[in-house]
């Protein structure tokens, strides 16, 4: 049967994580897709430990994560006589767990207020910013689709679907939806070494819905834009700064600096909770320095020298100049910068801009 919008939530039940029984379990992301091993939570730390080792990720979903790490925090502490400075150092742990998504930061900010009152009030913001997210992919998801007015090919990078947010995706979302709306043949998705997620993640989601796709390798971006006639490069992103600057997975600025070069449109799918306004410009980004292990080694071997070395960023920031369009669940902004973003999110650009 094909994949008609109406189907496409019901098809993506996928989930990152679950309260159940006042635990929090999560789908061990670092097994998919040969296993499905959910773990169970019961704390604060063993969530910050779930986040750090990308049992966990994607930007939105780390940010839900981190809010119900808190709540499982207080229901375990109870009404202990330091229950709120050990709350607040919960708070910090979660906060670093990952330095580059901001998702992280603004969801333990939903959270911080809150540290004096009953742990079920901490539970029910949780489950609050999860059920904001949800409905913030499907707004998305719309608007973006509205954009591909011809049917065609598009290019993604690394996982944005619904194992990366409580709903069916951000950038993921938005193919989904216009998938079902016909306007997609084929999607390419890029590899995403060195932990895979556009290879095991995401043609896994897309697998399941029977949507065509192919795997690329991460350095085949630009040949594919200048072969196989690519419409729209559409990619998640882990902050956006002022100004417009985005963060996202390693290999986005080289498939942006080519999508600019082929012609190829670019889209840039967020929620507004990945806006950072307090970060001028993507030179105040921090990127995340993984262990070089991570990059020297592959499915746990290593096909380096022993002595090998390397540099492993798992975050690179695009210039805002590069970004044809910027979907939000509140605005869609044409060509984002300070003025433009500063104006959507007081109000004045609501709607198309
Ligand atoms: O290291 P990861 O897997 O957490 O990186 C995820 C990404 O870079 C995504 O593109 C981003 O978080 C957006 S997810 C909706």
């Amino acid at each position: 049967m094909p994949l008609t919008v109406d189907r496409v939530e019901k098809f993506a039940s996928l989930r990152a994580l679950r309260w159940e029984d006042r635990r929090l379990e999560i789908l061990d992301q670092r097994l998919l897709p040969r296993e499905e091993r959910w773990l169970v939570l019961q704390s604060a730390e063993e969530v910050a430990e779930a986040i750090r080792s990308l049992a966990v990720r994607g930007a939105p979903a780390i940010g839900i994560a981190a809010a119900y790490g808190i709540a499982l925090e207080a229901l375990r502490l109870g009404d202990g006589p330091d229950r709120v400075s050990r709350l607040a150092a919960a708070c910090r742990l979660l906060q670093e767990a990952r330095p580059t998504a901001v998702n992280l930061a603004w969801a333990v900010a939903r959270m911080e207020p809150l540290l004096e009152a009953p742990a079920e009030r901490l539970l029910a913001e949780a489950q609050r910013i999860e059920a904001e997210d949800l409905a913030a992919n499907r707004a998305m998801a719309e608007a973006g689709a509205e954009l591909l007015n011809e049917r065609g090919r598009v290019l993604t990078h690394c996982n944005t679907g619904a194992l990366a947010t409580a709903g069916i995706g951000t950038a993921l979302g938005v193919i989904r939806f216009a998938y079902a709306r016909g306007r997609i043949e084929r999607v390419y998705a890029c590899e995403t070494r060195p932990w895979l997620q556009g290879a095991r993640l995401t043609l896994w989601e897309l697998a399941r819905e029977g949507i065509p796709a192919s795997l690329i390798a991460d350095g085949a971006g630009a040949w594919a834009m200048a072969r196989l006639g690519i419409a729209w490069l559409i990619v998640g992103a882990d902050r956006i700064a002022a100004n417009g600057d985005t963060a996202n997975k390693i290999g986005t600025l080289s498939l942006m600096i080519a999508a600019r070069h082929h012609g190829v449109k670019t889209m840039v799918v967020a929620p507004t909770s990945s806006i950072d306004t307090q970060t001028a410009s993507g030179a105040e980004i921090p990127i995340e320095l993984r262990d070089a292990e991570e990059l020297l080694a592959c499915g746990g071997h290593r096909h380096t020298p022993d002595e090998a070395e390397a540099w492993n960023p798992v975050f690179d920031v695009t210039p805002a100049e590069l970004i044809d369009v910027l979907v939000t669940e509140r605005f869609v902004l044409e060509r984002p910068n300070r003025e433009r973003i500063a104006a959507a999110l007081s109000g004045l650009g609501r709607g198309s801009c």
